[in-house]
């Protein structure tokens, strides 16, 4: 899909069909929508007075050919009451028209810079926001279907974004730019997890970060089991043990010649490619689901692709261990004692617990760098599904400064994330009676017990745990995440990166 961006007048410009907000509400016809409904002599008003159209949020009302507006159609789309309106209901607001437009068969339509007017926020946003919106919402899976399904040959190939004036031109090419490498980034990491396991195996995901490297000028370094095992990486080889598919460490890097950092801000990846439980096997229902395991993994690599594209002037090492988790007769069991690479033994209670223990040596290895911070991604617990639900993330840290930023981002991505403590009182429950430290406690806080053993590799550095096991993955279609990976965390981290240096 192609975006351009054009300057005009909206009433005069030619397209199959025109895009504009409009609120619930009295006085709900505003921006593009006003102007429209001035060069129509009011048509949009009347459709609103006679309550055809009420506005409400991410519904859509179709008119045809109208005198006074040179498009043959208009799609008012509801953005709900004017003062609940947010970014995100931007983003959904233009995804539900977006769609509505694909389904009807159209190929091509434009959407004003001016679709909707919030106070406090610049046009560039607004026009991001569309973008994302539009971008992320139309996304689809189709790769291992092979009949032409109905809604296939339904596709936009293009839309515009217009301008009023060369100012307003020059602002929205570069949103448009931005918005768009950001939503090719989280595509990444939906396809990623996407794919099967069978396919998105360590070894895909090596291949992939060499593909981006080569791309996009990062730099790109993979380790094999051989080298893993030289870093004495114990944590990592135990879970790795049991498949047949060769675990690989992954660290890309990008580092501008406009760097403003010594220091890397270090970003690891859970990337289990398929968590069966291992010995600790899980119960059968619902294991398919487990292919999305390395989506931590897949945010890092979209995360990368996005870093260097837009050129985001600090040092950035992205790190992602990269193993399948089975059963077999070389398996890790439970009761094992493993050494880490940092020298602390852990005693295996569940092999099912073994994200904590792939990333507790990416957590070491990470400390090479005297990193300026450290955020690691990863579908870490069940038990934080069960605290939080299926759509916000937990967030674990030991740097209150470093978890502002995180809040901070959330709120502008609406990837949304929620703090859960790190007090040490939960230190009691991963306490063993023969290694230095268990992997699993019982039932009670499962999430955060997963937060608590990470902190033990993370050192002194300020470091973050995101845990996105419940974000990952739609059960159902949302406002502009379609069923199945979301790709969260690409848009948080990348908003934190973007405004490192600012805060
Ligand atoms: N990958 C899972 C976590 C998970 C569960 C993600 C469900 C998404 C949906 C992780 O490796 C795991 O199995 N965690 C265990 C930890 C427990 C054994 C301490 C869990 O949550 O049950
Ligand atoms: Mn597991
Ligand atoms: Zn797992």
């Amino acid at each position: 899909m192609k975006i351009q961006v054009k300057e005009g007048n909206i009433a005069a410009i030619k397209d199959e069909i025109i895009m504009v907000g409009i609120f619930e509400g009295k006085d709900g016809i505003k921006a593009a929508a006003r102007s429209l409904d001035t060069a129509s002599a009011g048509m949009i008003s009347e459709i609103v007075q006679r309550g055809d159209f009420k506005g409400e949020l991410y519904k859509t009302f179709l008119i045809h050919k109208t005198q006074g507006i040179a498009a043959r159609r208009v799609l008012i789309v509801g953005l709900g009451k004017e003062k609940d309106c947010t970014l995100e209901k931007v983003r959904g607001a233009t995804s539900s028209g977006a769609r509505f437009i694909r389904d009807m068969g159209i190929k091509h339509f434009l959407v004003p810079g001016n679709f909707v007017q919030l106070s406090d926020i610049s046009s560039s946003d607004t026009v991001k926001a569309i973008v994302e919106g539009v971008c992320l919402g139309l996304y689809s899976f189709k790769q291992f279907k092979t009949k032409n399904e109905k809604r296939q040959d339904k596709e936009i190939k293009e839309f515009t974004i217009l301008a009023e004036g060369r100012n307003e031109y020059t602002t929205f090419k570069k949103a448009v730019s931005s918005a768009e490498i950001l939503s090719n980034a989280v595509k990444l990491a939906r396809d990623l997890v996407n794919q099967p396991a069978n396919k998105a195996t360590p070894g895909y995901l090596a291949q992939t970060a060499q593909a981006l490297a080569k791309q996009y000028g990062l730099k790109v370094r993979i380790l094999d089991i051989r080298l893993i095992k030289k870093l004495g990486m114990g944590c990592f080889l135990s879970v790795a043990q049991g498949s047949r598919e060769p675990a690989q460490f992954i660290i890309l890097e990008h580092k501008p010649k406009n760097v403003l950092h010594a220091h890397p801000i270090v970003l690891i990846g859970k990337a289990v490619t398929f968590d069966s439980g291992g010995i600790s096997l899980k119960p059968p229902q619902g294991m398919e689901r487990m292919k999305d395991d390395m989506a931590g993994g897949a945010a890092v690599l979209g995360i990368m692709q996005a870093a260097a594209q837009l050129n985001i002037p600090l040092y950035v090492v992205g790190l992602i261990p990269a193993t399948e988790n089975l059963p077999d007769g070389a398996a890790l069991k439970p009761g094992d004692i493993i050494t880490s690479m940092s020298g602390k033994t852990v005693e295996i209670i569940t092999t099912d617990a073994e994200g904590r223990l792939i990333l507790a040596d990416a957590l070491t290895y990470a400390t090479r760098y005297q990193p300026e911070a450290i955020i690691d991604l990863a579908t870490l617990t069940g038990a934080c599904v069960i605290a939080l639900g299926g759509e916000v993330a937990g967030l674990m840290g030991s740097d209150e400064g470093l978890l502002d930023r995180l809040k901070q981002a959330s709120k502008v991505t609406g990837e949304k994330v929620w703090q859960l403590p790190l007090w040490d009182e939960y230190a009691e429950l991963l306490k063993s009676d023969s290694a230095d430290i268990k992997n699993a406690g019982g039932r009670d806080a499962g999430a955060i017990t997963g937060g608590m053993f990470l902190k033990e590799f993370a050192g002194k550095i300020p470091w973050a745990h995101i845990d996105i096991a419940g974000p990952v993955w739609a059960e159902k279609d949302k406002p502009y995440i379609p069923k199945g990976a979301t790709g969260f965390g690409v848009r948080l981290i990348v908003n934190v990166l973007e405004n490192w240096v600012k805060m």
